[in-house]
């Protein structure tokens, strides 16, 4: 069987973009507006978590949502992925009004969201099984995604059995089978270690630049924010709306060392940074 393998290597290989293409997002209509979110109103109890929100991405652009905990970052992207419906507002995704979760959106969670009974190659193939996919359409898919990410030999593994940087991987090549429009990222690296993490980030945007998909990433690290986004957003605390709404002109590629280490990065840090300042005050 070709996901059948012996023993699985210590460290997972790196992600494919061979066969990007045959994912490219049709009919992309680039730099148009796929996400629409006007006066958007949310609140748990007396707790209002976002009032009167707008937030507007373009088709194929990379955000980066950076707040400090509690500002309400998780909530929106749940709101956007339509687990949650907002007390008030207007939510479009391609002009349409979101009304529930669809297979225009992917989200990877903040905790990965795998569930620990089904193994690698049943976890990718969740968010096909549940829209009704028949089994070897979604084995298909499933089997090219664990290839992409670099997990090939590790279909039958669980996740308690893989690292945290692997798992992730899964959580991805999940999100990335139904070829959504909009990937919504919860933190996604946060709980691997350093290196791990800038590896994964490499990865991510790998793809991302060959299939050039929309993506909304929540991220608490601002360098990670700069590093991966078109545009970075600064969430306020208390239902504050939009701090700060930063264009990134770095050049693509991004290049770990040349971009990290560029005049530009270090400018767009202290103004992102002095942004943030202001929200803690
Ligand atoms: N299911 C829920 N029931 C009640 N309150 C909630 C619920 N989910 C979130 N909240 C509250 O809403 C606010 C925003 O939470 P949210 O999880 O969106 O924050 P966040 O910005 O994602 O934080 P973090 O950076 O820590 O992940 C917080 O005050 C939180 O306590
Ligand atoms: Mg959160």
């Amino acid at each position: 069987m070709p996901y059948e393998s012996g023993m699985p290597s210590t460290s997972p290989g790196t992600m494919s973009a061979t066969s990007l293409n045959e994912s490219k997002v049709e009919n992309r209509r680039t730099g148009e507006p796929l996400l629409e979110i006007r006066n958007l109103d949310l609140s748990y109890a007396d707790n209002i978590v976002l009032r009167r929100f707008d937030l507007t991405v373009d088709e194929g652009q990379f955000v980066c949502l950076l707040g400090r905990s509690g500002c309400g970052k998780t909530t929106l992207l749940n709101l956007i992925a339509g687990l949650i419906r907002p007390h008030g507002g207007h939510m479009l995704i391609d002009g349409k009004a979101i009304s529930g979760p669809g297979s225009d959106r992917s989200m990877v969670f903040q905790n990965y969201g795998l569930f620990p009974w089904r193994t690698v190659l049943g976890n990718v193939e969740f968010g096909l099984e549940v829209r009704g996919i028949d089994r070897a359409t979604r084995r298909e898919a499933a089997l090219r995604e664990i290839r992409r990410l670099g997990l090939a030999g590790f279909e039958r593994h669980y996740p308690g059995q893989l690292s945290g940087g692997m798992q992730q991987r899964v959580a991805l090549a999940r999100a990335f089978t139904k070829n959504p429009r909009l990937l919504l990222m919860d933190e996604p690296f946060a709980a691997v270690d350093l290196q791990t993490r800038e590896f994964l980030q490499d990865e991510l945007l790998k793809i991302w630049e060959a299939i050039r998909t929309t993506v909304v990433f929540v991220t608490h690290s601002l360098e990670e924010a700069l590093y991966l986004g078109d545009r970075v957003v600064v969430l306020g605390p208390r239902a504050a709306g939009i701090q700060a709404n930063v264009r990134i002109d770095l050049p693509r590629p991004r290049q770990s060392n040349v971009t990290r280490s560029s005049a530009r990065f270090g400018e767009l840090r202290y103004q992102i940074s002095e942004a943030l300042r202001g929200e803690l005050q």
